[in-house]
């Protein structure tokens, strides 16, 4: 089944408790929690604190997408304060069979992230041990981005290679999408969807995930 993720990124910082219900309503079962260190893109977001009080009011998946230089490092801190999948940058990675078993030894499902201009051939030799791989369809650093068609390409690659192989990793997408193109993205192979701007800057963000998810179940009617 696919999922649309609500990226918090988008929401109001002040009101976050309030956000994740306003989305919790709307059915979905994970959220996306963007991590950045302003060093690995230009923007600082959120630390380990506060993914440990959103694991206090919220029962959802909570997906960490680690935008920083150090993935190894700060890790298991985000997995002790409640992250149930970690995502690390193909780029800031020199040995990523380590850092993604390091982080499925600390208890978590363990990603990894692709910048577009990075090749999905750089993880043939990782395909088999990760749980899932996320495919940046913006430059990463911020909300509210354009769209990168091409990485509609990128993820039909992946998916050529997932089902040529028989592997069972879970392809995710993230940045720029909406109700515009969600169906596109689901049509060419994704299961996770990730959302914040196209949700959290709506009127109403309940209706906003809920027009999403009718448009992924859609597109996988297609797709099967
Ligand atoms: C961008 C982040 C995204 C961001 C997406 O660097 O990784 O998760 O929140 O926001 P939208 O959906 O507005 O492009
Ligand atoms: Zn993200």
């Amino acid at each position: 089944m696919v999922e649309i993720l609500p990226s918090i990124l988008s929401a109001d910082f002040a009101r976050l408790g309030e956000e994740i219900t306003r989305v919790e309503r709307a059915g979905v079962s994970m959220l996306h929690v963007d991590v950045m260190d302003g060093h690995f893109v230009p923007n600082i977001t959120i630390g380990p604190p506060v993914v440990k009080s959103i694991r206090k009011i919220t029962k959802l998946t909570l997906d960490v997408h680690l935008m920083i230089t150090d993935p190894d490092r700060y890790a298991p801190a985000f997995i002790e304060a409640g992250a149930d999948q970690i995502s690390v940058h193909q780029e800031v990675c020199p040995h990523l069979d380590r850092t993604l078993r390091m982080i499925q030894s600390e208890g978590a499902l363990a990603g990894v992230v692709l910048n577009p201009s990075t090749p999905v051939s750089t993880l043939e030799e990782v395909l088999d041990l990760a749980d899932y791989v996320l495919v940046m369809s913006v430059n990463p650093g911020f909300g509210g981005q354009q769209f990168l068609p091409n990485s509609l390409n990128r993820v039909r690659a992946l998916e050529a290679r997932r089902r040529q192989r028989g592997l069972a990793f879970h392809i995710e997408m993230d940045g720029g999408l909406g109700p515009e193109n969600v169906l596109d993205a689901v049509q060419a192979g994704c299961d996770w969807v990730v959302a914040g701007s196209s949700i959290f800057h709506s009127d109403d963000p309940e209706t906003a995930v809920k027009r999403m998810q009718q448009l992924a179940r859609q597109a996988t009617a297609v797709r099967a």
